[in-house]
């Protein structure tokens, strides 16, 4: 376990809120490529398995629309119910699916027998009821989801610890309103190169002006072989 003793500082105005990437030396975080992707995954199994960690650590598990995938699926499963006691999380891990675009291909994704999850979408966004029978719709924002009005209806709702997983346009919104507190990055020993276009990094969409530039300090450090894991708290 890379990060055994994960504590968080607690909040009294907003949930604290992390995030967890892996990129390469290079800087990508992905090679824009059709499914299935052959430069997936970029990291090893320990970089899974503390992806895993991580997921269980948090009371919210963000992903804008073009990260959704399997998350719930995955929280059944044994190895990830041990973590979660681990933890001393016995509320399900809620899941929250960022867009403006709302449509029925996310069902499959939200559906959850025992838990509602969310779907935090625009006040213009039309929403199918077979969406909405399987999901909380919340309206936060009028062509966009505000990303602040997100922090407060999580923080009123009683979450104290937010996963904000991505993807990189997503990150770039919340870390356009400085709403990160914590970086968790694995460096995948790899160089990819690239091509205009080709690649994304880890924050896209939102260039910081100079005298904005976030500042982040190193709080952590793990090698495993040719991989390092590093744990970053954000100077506000
Ligand atoms: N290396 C890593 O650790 C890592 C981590 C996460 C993801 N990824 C990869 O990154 C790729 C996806 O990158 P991405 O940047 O395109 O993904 P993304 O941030 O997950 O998705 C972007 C989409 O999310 C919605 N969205 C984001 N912010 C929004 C807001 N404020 N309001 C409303 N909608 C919002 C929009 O969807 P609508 O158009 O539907 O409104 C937007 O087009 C995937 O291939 C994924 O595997 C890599």
């Amino acid at each position: 376990m890379i990060y055994p003793k994960l504590e968080f500082p607690k909040l009294n105005k907003r949930p604290f809120f992390y995030t967890n990437f892996v990129t390469t030396i290079d800087g990508k975080a992905q090679v824009l490529h059709p499914d299935p992707n052959p430069y997936w995954p970029m990291g090893s199994s320990v970089d899974f398995d503390t992806l895993l960690d991580l997921r269980a650590r948090a009371d919210v598990l963000v992903h804008g629309r073009n990260t959704v995938g399997g998350v719930i699926k995955r929280t059944d499963e044994e190895r990830f119910k041990q973590k979660r006691i681990y933890y001393q999380k016995p509320k399900p891990l809620i899941y929250v699916v960022v867009t403006s675009h709302p449509d029925d291909s996310l069902v499959e994704y939200l559906t959850d027998s025992k838990t509602r999850h969310i779907v935090a979408t625009t006040g213009e966004a039309e929403v199918s009821e077979k969406l909405s029978a399987v999901a909380d719709i919340v309206r936060l924002g009028k062509n966009k989801v505000d990303i602040r009005k997100l922090s407060k209806y999580l923080f009123n709702k009683g979450y104290k610890e937010v996963l904000v997983e991505g993807g990189p346009h997503l990150l770039g919104d919340f870390i356009k309103e400085n709403l990160i507190d914590e970086v968790f990055l694995t460096i995948a020993p790899k160089i990819i190169g690239g091509e205009i276009g080709k690649t994304i990094t880890m924050v896209e969409g939102n260039l910081r002006p100079p005298d904005k530039v976030m500042n982040l300090e190193i709080i952590e450090m793990h090698q495993v072989e040719n991989e390092v894991f590093l744990r970053y708290r954000v100077n506000h």
